[in-house]
């Protein structure tokens, strides 16, 4: 069997794993940085890399001894390598490239979105390409349509907010803090889903693409106006988001060469609500319909060495010189969406 140490530091988690070729996870650390970025309610870059750099090593140094491997044992050294906050990806990357030098075992320069893309395969073994995937996370909101390694077609991309990020900033309006998803689903819980009317960007428009920007202010307006409790502006709002979800997701669906089985993926994917609305969507197209665990929707290592695991076939060996790059597209061949801001 063959084991690929995968890093990850793109955002606000620090992470490290060890994958065997045949799906184990033999060791593996995550780090969160919530409580650090909690008092600026969203991610500060600078605080981040810091924080990379201080737990990053020690990391490594642990899942190698849990693991029982030695750096000359390895595969492969996966790291994210972008899309990302800059800082943080260099200290990922530049770490394993002093491994990779020390050891001689090839380095593998990830793309974070790709890790996110191919980890249900890590999950389930029997999931083939091709597949329609969801990835929606806090810097990410893409419909793709996934036909093997390093091959991407993207359908849809958000023109302004990820759906991470609306939730994130839905929370910060309601005063639930940093991270808000899981915070605005467990408040949702107890809400009316139809008590504040909001609006449902791009619904029904031609082109897949997501819109969120509105329905954030919308939610800041209904909740500035004092007339309704909280849960029921978080139940509302999350009804809002799956509606666009749905109605975008269809029209992706209805556009792109039939796939088998439809995939969520992304932090966003630990969402039950929206789990089961893509689950009576694939039912409806006669898709089976999969979401790796939760634990590997957000942000993690096992999955950027999972990547890894995925291109060792093709005989990849990145040079010590790989750039680190805020944006890396999947599908640099995708139009862009109209009105796009700094979205890949
Ligand atoms: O994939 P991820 O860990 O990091 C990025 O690459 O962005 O995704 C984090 C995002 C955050 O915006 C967080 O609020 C959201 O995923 N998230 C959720 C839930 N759990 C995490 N959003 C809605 N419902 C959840 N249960
Ligand atoms: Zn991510």
């Amino acid at each position: 069997m063959g084991v690929v140490l995968g890093i990850e530091s793109s955002c606000d988690e620090t992470a490290v794993a060890l994958v065997g070729t045949d799906r184990t996870i033999l060791a593996q650390r995550i780090a969160s940085q919530d409580a650090e970025h909690a008092p600026y309610g969203g991610v500060v870059p600078e605080i981040a890399a810091r924080a990379h750099a201080e737990r990053l090593a020690p990391m490594i140094e642990d899942v190698l001894r849990e693991g029982g491997m030695e750096l000359t044992q390895l595969d492969a050294i996966a790291a994210t390598a972008g899309p990302g906050l800059i800082g943080g990806v260099m200290v990922g990357l530049v770490s394993a490239k002093a491994l990779a030098m020390a050891s001689g075992v090839p380095l593998l320069a990830i793309n974070h979105l790709e890790g996110h893309a191919l980890s249900p395969r890590l999950a389930d073994a029997s999931l083939d390409f091709p597949y329609a995937l969801l990835l929606v996370s806090g810097g990410h909101c893409q419909i793709l349509r996934v036909e093997g390694v390093g091959q991407y077609r993207r359908l849809a991309t958000t023109i302004d907010d990820a759906l991470g990020e609306a939730f994130d900033k839905s929370a910060k309006l309601l005063g639930l803090g940093y991270p808000g998803g899981p915070a605005v689903e467990r408040l949702a819980l107890q809400g009316d889903p139809s008590a504040v009317p909001l609006p449902r960007p791009l619904v029904g428009s031609k082109e897949p693409h997501f819109s969120f920007a509105g329905l954030k202010s919308a939610v800041m307006r209904a909740k500035e106006s004092g007339q309704y409790a909280d849960a029921d502006i978080a139940a509302s709002f999350q009804q809002a988001a799956i509606d666009c979800i749905i109605d975008r997701l269809r029209r992706a669906l209805d556009t792109m060469a039939p796939v088998p089985a439809l995939v969520v993926a992304g932090g966003v994917a630990a969402n039950k609500a929206i789990r089961g609305a893509l689950e009576a969507l694939a039912q409806d197209y006669g898709m089976r319909f999969t979401a790796p665990p939760l634990a590997l929707c957000t942000d993690n290592a096992a999955m950027i060495a999972w990547a890894g695991i995925e291109r060792l076939p093709l005989g990849q060996n990145d040079p010590l010189d790989f750039r680190a790059l805020p944006r890396w597209p999947l599908d640099p061949d995708a139009e862009p969406a109209r009105g796009a801001g700094v979205k890949a």
